[in-house]
């Protein structure tokens, strides 16, 4: 393989690399910068700490990443059988009881329910940080079906709680709310 082939090569695992791993930022990237440099610096500040998503592409299944506050959130919509085994998991089970949801009193449990957005469970919303030492975990893996952090092998479950590995705490759900059908506010 010339040099040539291999500089094209890497470019391109690049690229399906970021495009596994951040599909949804790009939709909902265009959906969010027009709006904000159209604003002055100030109010720059302001929109960043309050976002919109477009979440009406998102399929059950699969999830969108976007960016608030400098960090990536996962939002998923979950399957059937996704919460079916979040609902099936004994909170016996679990390492870290909390629900970390910003959106629930301090020291709620970690049911799978406390931890969904929505009164079916469809929606989970939480940082894509790993609560070890701040990797971004990957989707749809792991040993739980959830995430996995192949930084130091950390495994989350598919509502987000830690099972597995030296991570301490679940992933934290942000502030976050729906407006309408199609679009998610956090923050
Ligand atoms: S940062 Fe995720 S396991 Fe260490």
């Amino acid at each position: 393989m010339s040099h040539a082939d291999e500089s094209h090569e890497g470019t391109r695992r690049d690229f399906l690399y970021y495009a596994a791993g951040g599909a949804g930022v790009v939709a909902t990237g265009a959906a969010v910068w027009p709006l904000v440099n159209q604003m002055n610096p100030s109010a720059d500040v302001r929109a960043l700490s309050s976002i919109r998503v477009d979440i009406s592409g998102v399929e059950p299944g699969t999830q969108i990443t976007v960016k608030w506050l400098g960090k990536p959130v996962f939002i998923r919509r979950r399957t059937d059988e996704e919460i079916a085994e979040a609902n099936g998991v004994d909170m016996s089970e679990l390492i870290d009881p909390d629900a970390r949801n910003a959106n629930l009193p301090d020291g709620s449990d970690a049911t799978n329910a406390n931890r969904a957005l929505d009164e079916t469970g469809e929606w989970l919303v939480q940082m894509g940080v790993c609560t070890h030492l701040g990797c971004v975990p990957l989707g749809d893996a792991g040993d739980f079906g959830g995430w996995f952090c192949p930084c130091h092998g950390s495994h989350y479950d598919t509502a987000g709680r830690i099972r597995k590995g030296p991570a301490p705490e679940n992933l934290p759900v942000p502030p976050a709310a729906f407006d309408g059908e199609d679009t998610l506010v956090l923050g």
